[in-house]
């Protein structure tokens, strides 16, 4: 598979400025496409252009999604907030914001074009709060589900999980309404990748914090290896693939299912 498909097509990266989104920036450079990347710093790469972008703030969204203007024909979802920092920002930046950039973008993206954003494995557990998610994503405003998240984060959890757990339901949701119009939804959960993010993790909590994620391939991943999951669904090859949670963990999810010795 080349993806040589990305030529000229006009694709639209959050998390432009590091980690995996800056792999998959890169990649699509290569590829020849027309990439326009979203972030909070400009990367040192040869974009279209670059829009800053801050997804925890509406207004910020709201003229990032301005600036990219005409058709988008593909739309990663990379840039995340660390598990550290307030809960409301983490909320915010991972889902909220997420989400109200997505339903921005989509007013410029035909039919037949792709939408898939990272997730985590540390969303894998959205089936234990499902009741409750389907009452959150009735909530469609920024403001409101930012509240409902304050007055039920006792029942659901960290902000971090919770987060991802959201975006798993959410695209599933969306990807039954979308696949009306042509474009297809998907999310991948990566494990332990080693980027910026994953070293502010190691610094605040401690190696210790990652070694579930290692089992049982026993490493972490480049960010480079994220990048062919992310451009695969986003592709013609992936044309009858939507509402998809895609583990690229090194086996990790199966070992949650299995209970592998
Ligand atoms: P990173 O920290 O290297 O890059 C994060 C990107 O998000 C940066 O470009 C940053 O500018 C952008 N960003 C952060 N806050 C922002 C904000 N308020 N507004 C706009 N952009 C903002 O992180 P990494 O590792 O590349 O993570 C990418 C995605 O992968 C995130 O959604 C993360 O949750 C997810 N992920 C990462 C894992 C890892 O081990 N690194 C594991 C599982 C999921």
């Amino acid at each position: 598979m080349t993806f040589s498909e990305y030529k000229d097509k006009r694709v639209v990266v959050t998390g432009a400025s590091s980690g995996i989104g800056l792999a998959t920036a890169r990649a699509l450079v290569a590829l020849g496409a027309e990439v326009h990347g979203l972030s909070r710093s400009k990367p040192d790469l040869d974009l279209a252009s670059f829009v800053p972008l801050d997804l925890s703030d509406p207004i910020s969204i709201e003229s990032a999604v301005s600036a990219i203007g005409g058709r988008v024909d593909s739309l990663f979802n990379c840039a995340g907030a660390v598990p550290m920092i307030a809960a409301a920002d983490i909320m915010k930046i991972n889902f909220l914001g997420t989400r109200l950039l997505t339903e921005g973008l989509l007013e410029l993206m035909p039919s037949g074009s792709a939408i898939v954003s990272t997730s985590s494995d540390g969303g894998y557990g959205w089936r234990n709060h499902l009741a409750l998610t389907l009452e959150f994503l009735e909530i469609t405003t920024f403001d409101g589900g930012l509240a409902w998240y304050e007055a039920n984060q006792a029942s659901v959890g960290h902000a971090y999980a919770y987060g991802k757990e959201a975006l798993n339901v959410w695209t599933m949701q969306q990807s039954a309404v979308l696949i009306g119009r042509g474009i297809r939804i998907n999310v991948t959960s990566p494990g332990a990748v080693q980027t910026p993010m994953l070293e502010a993790i190691e610094g605040a909590y401690g190696t210790a914090a990652i070694q579930d994620s290692l089992i049982p391939s026993g490493r972490r991943s480049s960010a480079e290896e994220q990048v062919g999951a992310l451009l695969f669904l986003n592709s013609e090859s992936a044309s009858y693939i939507t509402g998809i949670n895609l583990p690229v963990d090194g086996g990790h999810a199966s070992t949650l299912d299995i209970k592998t010795p």
